[in-house]
């Protein structure tokens, strides 16, 4: 497959030539495209030194596949242009996430839905994790309502975000001076920040409605009930989710751990006694999911529990995903 990767020297870039060789995807020609700032530098990848080049618009190369983590902005000007030259496209970004004619895929769920797309989202990476431990719950017990805090580490923004947060936390620790914030609206370390993303007319931010939205969409389910608070917390790489749902279905604890124990994608971590659950410190650099610290709902009763996920954003929550679907794709 000749595979092209737009964004390569981003955070999510990276993670997708790394994945791409982890899981020995039929790679015979790999290309790496970002900003004229990076173009002809050398690096390195598990197929070979590769030399960073340029999109030109009037010369779209000739892949089989075009993986993009891009701005918003140029997948809308240019991934109906890849594939119009021959490529499927898997898009990172939200450009065409909730369009009717462009599938939304988490391969554990909806795997079904991107066959014969030639443009296919990846979805917000908070939604993805969630996603995965969402569905096994949905197909056993039916979901009704959802309602979800989250605890979003600096790898969200980015680079630059991880930057920062590394950093802030030198100066705040080793200088005892005060963290600096371009990336994020407030500094990062010793602090949290329950904004993400722009506020919407609702009260609610974006990313909250990502959250919703795209929850909707891949679970095929219009109607569902979510709410979500997104939160950045000063963690690196891992998204943390407590999440609380309500089910048509009774449940209860030890039939939702079954249900995630066996669900793909998923890594059971429920131990309370010895004091393990999901961590970022645990999660970091894993292709599964993490859920844990399952519990009756004390609010919904025998119709809902209380459960804790975390997922490597740049793993489950972007690259991975990504790749993902494009091995689902008859080749
Ligand atoms: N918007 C997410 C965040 C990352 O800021 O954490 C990408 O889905």
């Amino acid at each position: 497959m000749r595979v092209g990767v737009f964004g390569a020297t981003g955070a999510v870039g990276k993670e997708l030539v790394q994945v791409l060789g982890d899981r020995r995807y039929p790679v015979t020609e790999l290309r790496l495209f970002a900003s004229t700032r990076s173009a002809g530098t050398r690096i390195k990848t598990p197929f070979g030194e590769k030399t960073i080049e340029v999109y030109d618009p009037a010369k779209p190369p000739r892949l089989d596949l075009a993986l993009l983590a891009v701005s918003g902005d140029w997948s809308k000007a240019h991934a109906k242009e890849l594939v119009a030259a021959g490529a499927v496209v898997v898009d990172n970004s939200s450009a065409f996430r909730l369009d009717d004619s462009v599938p939304l895929v988490v391969p554990e769920v909806n795997a079904e839905a991107a066959k014969g797309a030639r443009l296919i989202a990846n979805p917000n990476c908070t939604t993805a994790i969630l996603a995965v431990a969402l569905a096994p719950l949905h197909r056993e017990f039916g979901l009704k309502r959802v309602i979800v805090s989250t605890y979003q580490a600096a790898s969200g923004a980015g680079a630059e975000g991880m930057e920062e947060l590394e950093t802030g936390l030198k100066e705040v620790l080793l200088n005892g001076g005060t963290a600096k914030n371009n990336v994020f609206r407030h500094p990062l370390p010793m602090n949290l920040i329950p904004h993400i993303d722009s506020f919407q007319p609702n009260g609610y931010t974006r990313e909250e409605m990502k959250v919703t939205w795209e929850t909707r969409k891949i679970m095929g389910l219009p109607d569902l009930l979510v709410s979500c608070t997104a939160v950045r917390v000063p963690t690196l790489r891992a998204h943390a989710e407590a999440a609380t749902i309500e089910t048509v279905k009774p449940i209860t604890p030890g039939a939702a751990r079954a249900a995630l124990a066996n669900a793909p994608g998923v890594k059971l971590v429920d131990d309370v006694e010895n004091a393990l659950y999901p961590m970022p410190l645990t999660a970091s650099g894993r292709y599964d999911v993490e859920a844990g610290r399952i519990r009756q709902s004390l609010v919904f009763g025998d119709h809902g529990i209380d459960f804790f996920v975390v997922g490597d954003q740049l793993l489950k929550g972007a690259a991975l995903n990504a790749v993902q679907i494009a091995e689902a794709l008859p080749v």
